[in-house]
């Protein structure tokens, strides 16, 4: 096998526009699978105050009646399968290619872990039966199966295309995940309880994976002679860290001057980057910085190490496949002693709302903080924080690249691809090769 390409999509949302990101998908003849990374569905309903969904009723994406509710029992999670199903494109692109599936949290509820999620309360039941139910319907209507015998959950495998890739998909959310942490229970009237914080993120105790799903990675990235070990999973393992006092106002939701002094701690930043001086209030600014996403592998440390810690005892040419987050990113992996491990290539959504909705930036300011983030999140090398798009990610013995497309629309069927911001990173294997570099 001399090169396998993948599509990667992730984060689907109905209401909240047209498919026009599967439709692209759908035209190219040089795939061999879609890999989706998932929010194939989302369980809200299509009211106009639901998530994402102010727009439903005017692009005629509202959810049928029967199934216009919060999903929460499976003849309702069916259903909603079978609503997007119709959508034409969804439709084209399954005629098309084959998937590779993993879920997310939407195919049961927001921000789940293993015994719960942010959007689950006590009225809704009792959420372990509702996310059997959920896992029911998405075996039913994906091609995908638990991988024992007896169990009704797990689902880490691996897909091996010949020599070349090793394919680990990984379940990050509904098998072992502990809960996530929260910035709120770490702000003091002085700001964050930065010992405290540090302490409970890095616990050795804190899962992601769990043990057994942990071991069988470590055991199968031991026995593999790929080339590239490739992590296909839902969440960013990037190292993302930004300043405290910016992290301060995103967990209180206080978005107001928030592009200002990301301009402003930027600019701090640059001048440390260029060797310039700066005061004593002013370095202590930037370089006090945690993870901004503590839903992500940033919240779950420890495991991450093991992870990065296990590709680099072994020697091992990684690149990891994230979704999540709706926007584009590349990061390099390094470990906790800044060794150089692997690269991270994630995709932005299909149709979710991103970065730049939630931090309720426009116009300029969405150019000004990527540049921004770029700058101030160390091992981040590429970011697209405002489109909707999809990843084709291809691997050959000398290279693993990937290539960003975003369309300019999701709001009408009539769309472009917006080649202005098309973008493109490989790694190269080798010890010396595994850092991102921009392709000619
Ligand atoms: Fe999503």
């Amino acid at each position: 096998m001399d090169s396998v390409r993948l599509a990667v999509v992730s984060c689907a949302n109905y209401p909240a526009g047209y498919f026009n990101v599967y439709r692209e998908v759908s035209k190219r003849e040089d795939l061999d699978v879609v890999v989706n990374l998932g929010d194939y569905i989302y369980e809200y309903s299509s009211a106009a105050d639901s998530y994402a969904a102010a727009d439903a009723a005017t692009l005629n994406r509202t959810f049928p009646a029967d199934n216009d509710l919060e999903l929460i029992r499976l003849k309702d999670y069916r259903r909603r399968y079978g609503i997007y199903r119709d959508d034409a494109d969804l439709q084209t692109l399954h005629s098309k290619v084959p998937f590779i599936v993993v879920w997310d949290d939407h195919e049961v509820a927001n921000d789940a872990w293993e015994n719960g999620a942010a959007n689950h309360n006590t009225g809704e039941g009792d959420y372990g039966t509702r996310k059997l139910e959920a896992l029911q319907a998405y075996f039913e209507w994906m091609p995908i199966r638990p991988v024992f015998e007896g169990s009704d959950e797990a689902i880490f495998r691996t897909f091996r295309f010949g020599n070349l890739v090793d394919l680990h998909m990984l379940d990050t959310r509904h098998m072992g995940r502990d809960e996530q942490l929260d910035y709120l229970d770490y702000f003091t009237a002085t700001g964050l309880d930065q010992a405290r914080f540090t302490a409970d993120v890095g616990s050795t105790n804190r899962t992601l994976l769990g043990a057994e799903q942990l071991l069988w990675l470590r055991a199968s990235l031991g026995y593999s002679t790929a080339t590239w070990q490739v992590l296909g999973q839902q969440i960013l393992m990037g190292r993302m860290n930004l300043p405290a006092e910016l992290l301060v106002k995103i967990a209180t939701e206080d978005f107001d001057g928030l592009p200002a002094m990301l301009g402003e701690l930027a600019q701090l930043k640059g001048i440390q980057l260029a060797g310039g001086t700066l005061t004593q209030e002013e370095s202590a600014r930037i370089n006090t910085a945690a993870p901004y996403n503590l839903d992500a592998w940033d919240g779950y440390q420890y495991e991450r190490e093991v992870v990065l810690g296990t590709a680099k005892q072994l020697n091992k040419n990684l690149v990891v496949l994230a979704g999540d987050t709706h926007n584009a990113w590349a990061n390099n992996l390094k470990d906790k002693d800044g060794h150089q491990i692997g690269v991270e290539f994630a995709t932005a959504s299909v149709s979710s709302p991103g970065l730049e909705e939630y931090l309720e930036l426009q116009g300029d300011q969405i150019a000004g903080a990527e540049q921004g983030i770029g700058l101030l999140a160390d091992d981040l090398d590429y970011l697209n924080i405002n489109q909707r798009g999809y990843m084709v990610v291809t691997f050959t013995a000398e290279e693993a690249r990937a290539d960003w497309y975003f369309v300019d629309t999701v709001k009408s069927r009539d769309y472009a691809i917006d080649t202005a911001r098309s973008a493109s990173r490989s790694v190269r294997p080798g010890a010396d090769g595994r850092y991102l570099e921009t392709p000619a």
